[in-house]
């Protein structure tokens, strides 16, 4: 009977958003962005993923969360990397270095349906993680990947320029004519603050009512998105402006025009955020 209902169970490893993970991974990893265990990314099952492979699965361990999660993600099922494990080694072995959990009807707990199969546990940032998707799910209910990554030139470009978030997202904006286009809503800012911990995790949610993009100061970025193509899609744009901008600091002579971000603007049909533009 054990053998017949093993050969029906589903491989989590190969399902679609495994495989996701694996990919957004090795991207991450092969672009240099997330060094050893730098980084980490969540993404929510839907209802009938979960469904589709969870249907009466066991729960193999129970993991205190050590804060009582928003009641919009208890009883989801998120995909999520493990604490510790680095980016590169993801894809050629998905079941120690990803889990799959659901989140307790109390919100007090993880409960561990596959994966982490070290008996390892999910990132550290996932405090931060979890309260961020809550945050962006009450602004659209379609979110679900949050990826948080340390990319170079981000961080390069964070440590010289004032973090006021108007002005940081006008120097984005002024530097890549895509900048604009793909964040209008610009890009929130945090102080350096000791990673790992709820009371961050509390902070990025707080912008994440505003921003899909979220810098931490000296340490990285978080992007969310309805999909990994979109979450990833926002740190890639937000890395690649910040490389122009460091590439040509002090030097840079053409300088995109407020009328020209405004025409963008029109152009793409976005809405850029108040405050920036004069
Ligand atoms: P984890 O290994 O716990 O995911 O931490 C990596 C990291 O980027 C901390 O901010
Ligand atoms: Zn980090």
């Amino acid at each position: 009977m054990k053998i017949f209902e093993n050969l029906l169970k589903k491989n989590v490893a190969d399902s679609p958003f495994a495989e996701e993970m694996r990919e957004v991974t090795s991207n991450m990893y092969r672009l240099g962005w997330d060094e050893r265990n730098g980084g980490n990314v969540s993404r929510l099952l839907t209802q009938e993923e979960a469904t589709e492979y969870f249907a009466g699965a066991e729960v193999l361990r129970k993991i205190p969360l050590g804060f009582t999660a928003d009641e919009i993600v208890r009883g989801r099922y998120f995909i999520v990397t493990g604490t510790g494990k680095y980016f590169k080694n993801v894809d050629k072995d998905p079941e120690t270095n990803l889990g799959v959990v659901k989140i307790s009807d109390s919100g007090e707990y993880a409960e561990l349906l596959w994966g982490f199969k070290d008996g390892g546990k999910f990132t550290s940032e996932f405090p931060a993680h979890l309260m961020s998707h809550a945050a962006r799910l009450k602004k659209d209910p379609e979110n679900k990947v949050v990826i948080h990554s340390h990319p170079t030139y981000t961080i390069a470009m964070n440590t010289v320029c004032d973090i006021d978030e108007l002005k940081f997202t006008k120097t984005l904006w002024k530097t890549n004519t895509e900048a604009v286009v793909v964040f209008p809503d610009g890009v929130g800012i945090l102080p350096c603050m000791v990673c790992g911990t709820n009371l961050i995790g509390e902070a990025t949610a707080k912008k994440m009512e505003e921003y899909r993009i979220v810098l931490w100061t000296n340490h990285g970025i978080y992007g969310t998105g309805r999909d990994m193509d979109e979450a990833f899609g926002l740190i890639e744009t937000v890395e690649k402006t910040a490389q122009i901008y460091m590439l040509t600091l002090g030097r840079a002579v053409n300088i995109i025009s407020d009328e020209t971000l405004k025409g963008l603007a029109a152009r793409f049909d976005v809405t850029p955020l108040d405050g920036v533009l004069k």
